[in-house]
């Protein structure tokens, strides 16, 4: 067996799988977001910790992990968990959709090394800019900052003891020579920091250490079996899904949006706003847009009218043509294409007619739009697949699948019953540093529904997305 941990946003998910890779069970806890001030968006790292033992306890409780052979990590990326030299959290972590750093990360762009370095913008997300946020606004507590780590590498640190990275998700920092898959000394010198800084580097796919027998005694585990590098959660879900060559894509919708390609090569292309990543397996990169908000547009519109996402989905029916109102779902600014962190969402085109499942068709296609935004980013590099995988709980609305297919003019795939997200993903990097088996064993699943663009529908599509990119150009310097 093999246990697969994803330290989401809202949830670390913990999934079981055998030596077939078929889910055994799950255990999910819930997790919550501070945002303290607009623009803000926090956790506090024990609540990690808090959050895994829980779902540990629970599959222990349910199952005998005595078998367990291989552990892998997965975790929201970008989140800067600062540590002082005792280990202890200097504190909440800043999450990836924190976009308070974006004067510094506007800085750090502007000198010509971080692009060429690391293939990508300096996105406020980012973990970097926020260092340089809080030397600017907290001096003393930077100078406390001895070590920096993403969220799934706390956890780590919590199992096993050993301060440790991966590609995917240290390519999300700023500090990563990307093409190289190595730290930048010259770009932590810029950001006032060094090696001493960062954990130790590992690919996605290799042991990082081993279980701390005190964990493992807990949940039943064994001491020392090998925990897996890992990925970032676009990375791990790309494994679980078998995207791991040239051409090979999937779109999540999850808190975040993000459109996915794979790619054999590096190939950056700083300028689309796109992000160009190593991915977690050794001798991949891959491409992704990132749309900061898209299941979590869907909650933030559920809860305005009070009822849930899946119910306000779920009576929608047939693919409709777009209507007359108009949601921009940049709730708290933008990535791709836009790197806009001031921008906010807006409803345009509203009349007496507008209903809430008016409401509800104007936030799904708004997010497809978004997405549509990255997939016309991909066109312009050429690396925009042919099909895609659609993946997260977004994924569970039909109207959607059809909206963005439809959006695109691309298939989506639904993956047949199973989990193929970052936890199962997480589970087979773990497979894979146990030693029992290489890359080829991130198979892609087999398909239970294709969703086909609607073709009568693609002009009245096109004209609403056109109408989209224009209301943001209109509003972005008055919302
Ligand atoms: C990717 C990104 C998000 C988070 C969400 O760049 O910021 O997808 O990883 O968990």
């Amino acid at each position: 067996m093999y246990l697969g941990l994803d330290l989401g946003t809202s949830g670390l998910k913990a999934l079981l799988i055998d030596g077939d890779q078929k889910p055994v069970a799950s255990a999910t806890a819930h997790l919550d977001v501070q945002r303290p001030h607009p623009g803000w968006s926090e956790q506090r790292a024990g609540d990690w910790i808090t959050a895994c033992e829980a779902a540990l306890g629970e599959l222990a409780a349910e199952h005998d992990l005595s078998g367990v052979r291989g552990i892998g990590l997965s975790g929201q990326m970008h989140g800067a968990t600062m540590l002082d030299a005792s280990d202890t959290p200097i504190g909440p972590c800043i999450l990836w959709n924190d976009t308070r750093a974006f004067e510094e990360a506007a800085a750090l762009d502007a000198d010509p090394r971080f692009r060429a370095i690391t293939g990508n913008i300096v996105f406020p997300g980012f973990t970097a800019p926020k260092l340089v946020w809080l030397r600017n606004n907290d001096p003393e507590a930077f100078k406390r900052v001895a070590k920096v780590l993403l969220p799934k590498d706390y956890l780590r640190l919590w199992l096993t003891g050993e301060a440790v990275s991966e590609m995917s998700d240290a390519a999300g920092t700023s500090w990563l020579d990307t093409g190289a898959r190595d730290w930048s000394d010259a770009l932590l010198a810029a950001t006032d920091l060094s090696l001493d800084h960062m954990p130790r580097l590992v690919e996605g796919s290799d042991a990082s250490g081993g279980l701390r027998a005190e964990i493992a005694t807990k949940f039943g585990l064994k001491p020392g079996t090998p925990v897996a590098g890992g990925a970032g959660d676009n990375a791990a879900s790309a494994v679980g899904m078998g995207v791991i060559g040239a051409g090979q894509a999937f779109v999540s919708l999850g808190t975040s949006g993000v459109l996915f390609t794979a790619s054999d090569g590096y190939a950056p292309d700083p300028d689309t706003a796109l992000h160009t990543f190593c991915h977690a397996l050794p001798g991949k990169w891959h491409q992704m847009g990132v749309i900061l908000a898209a299941a979590d547009a869907l909650s933030w519109y559920a809860r305005l009218v009070g009822e849930g996402a899946d119910k306000l989905t779920g009576r929608l029916g047939e693919l409709q043509a777009p209507g007359r109102a108009l949601f921009l779902p940049y709730l708290g600014g933008e990535r791709t294409p836009h790197n806009d962190a001031k921008v906010r969402g807006a409803f345009i085109g509203l009349q007496h007619e507008t209903d809430r499942d008016a409401g509800t068709r104007a936030v799904l296609e708004a997010v497809a739009f978004a997405i549509r935004d990255s997939f016309e980013a991909m066109k312009a590099t050429g690396t925009a697949p042919d099909s895609l995988y659609a993946v997260g709980g977004g994924a569970r609305s039909d109207y959607w699948l059809s909206v963005i297919a439809t959006a695109i003019g691309r298939p989506i795939v639904l993956p047949a019953d199973g989990d193929f997200g970052a936890a199962f993903g997480a589970a087979r990097l773990g497979l894979m540093a146990s030693g029992d088996g290489g890359p080829e064993i991130a198979t892609p699943p087999a398909a239970a529904r294709s969703f086909e663009p609607v073709a009568e529908l693609s002009a009245a599509f096109d004209d609403a997305y056109a109408r989209y990119r224009e209301t943001y150009r209109a509003l972005k310097n008055l919302s």
